[in-house]
């Protein structure tokens, strides 16, 4: 595995790879469910590249960038044994030099739910995964079901730029008690961490029932809101019901991504479930 830090050391690791190139992109704080893009990619690709890079422009002021999970030495020790073959780990002055002033703004799927809740989040995402993707120009890109939202903003991101690469999702990886896996979980306490299942709980209690024949949405957005709240550490933020491309409420046809976020204590968890 070849370890990278600059833009122009990736292209010249890339420039003649054997093809196509599978990129999964990471902030780091390596987990089963990164490693799960990192599979689908090799078992696809014939090269696998992973960025590594805990992206700033997407924190907003109060929230954890500074104190965001990094775990370099073993990260890099579990792409190895994944069999990566290109590991890209950019300084933040690399990705964003001195007098670096472009943005890519978004609107449509990027502005309800994480889009409200974390204003120009979305707008950070969009700018580095741009970057990370012409820097790279792999074939593919694996991203996670669990940033549902985050796959429709890169989606219609690559749609618009003409980005040529094609977006693989991959789905969620779960603990045993269904907590989906995610860096941040590792700020739970212990006993909220044994609160924490209640999000998924809760999101496929409704997801049975759409499948019993419950189609009224709203009312499965309520059923899931109570039986969150009915734990005493968790106070959901959003549980709604969205077109899986757009992001708009759902409409009644296609399928719909039920999506949650909630905060036990001072974390905030998200997931979602498709309802089809
Ligand atoms: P990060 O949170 O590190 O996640 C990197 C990728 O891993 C994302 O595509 C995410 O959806 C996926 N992932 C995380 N937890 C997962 C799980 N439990 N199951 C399956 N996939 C999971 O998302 C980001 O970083 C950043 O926004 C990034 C795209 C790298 C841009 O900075």
């Amino acid at each position: 595995m070849r370890q990278v830090e600059t833009v122009a050391a990736l292209r010249a690791a890339l420039r003649d790879a054997p093809r196509p190139v599978g990129l999964a992109p990471t902030m780091g704080a390596l987990h089963d469910g990164h490693l799960a893009l990192v599979r689908a990619a090799r078992s696809e690709c014939a090269t696998v590249a992973a960025t590594i890079f805990v992206n700033p422009t997407q924190f907003g002021p109060n929230e954890d960038l500074d104190r965001y999970p990094r775990s370099l030495a073993a990260d890099l020790a579990l792409l190895e044994r994944e069999d990566v073959d290109c590991v890209f780990t950019p300084s933040v002055d690399e990705m964003y030099p001195a007098g670096f002033t472009t943005t890519v703004h978004m609107d449509g799927p990027a502005l309800p739910l994480e889009g409200a809740a974390r204003p120009g989040h979305f707008d950070g995402v969009a700018t580095v995964v741009a970057k990370l993707l012409l820097q790279s120009l792999p074939d593919r890109a694996y991203l996670g079901r669990k940033d549902g939202q985050q796959t429709a903003v890169v989606r219609r991101l690559v749609r618009d730029l003409d980005i040529p690469v094609e977006i693989v999702v991959v789905p969620t990886v779960r603990e045993a008690d269904g907590l989906a896996m995610s860096s941040r979980n590792a700020y739970l306490t212990p006993e909220q961490r044994a609160a924490a299942p209640v999000v998924f709980r809760a999101l496929s209690a409704s997801r049975d029932r759409f499948r019993a024949g419950q189609q009224d949405v709203a009312a499965l957005e309520d059923a899931a809101r109570r039986m969150i709240e009915a734990s005493p550490l968790a106070s959901v933020e959003y549980v709604a019901g969205v077109d899986p491309d757009t992001m708009a409420p759902w409409g009644g046809l296609g399928p719909c991504m039920l999506a949650a976020a909630v905060r036990i204590g001072g974390v905030r968890l998200i997931d979602n479930v498709i309802l089809d």
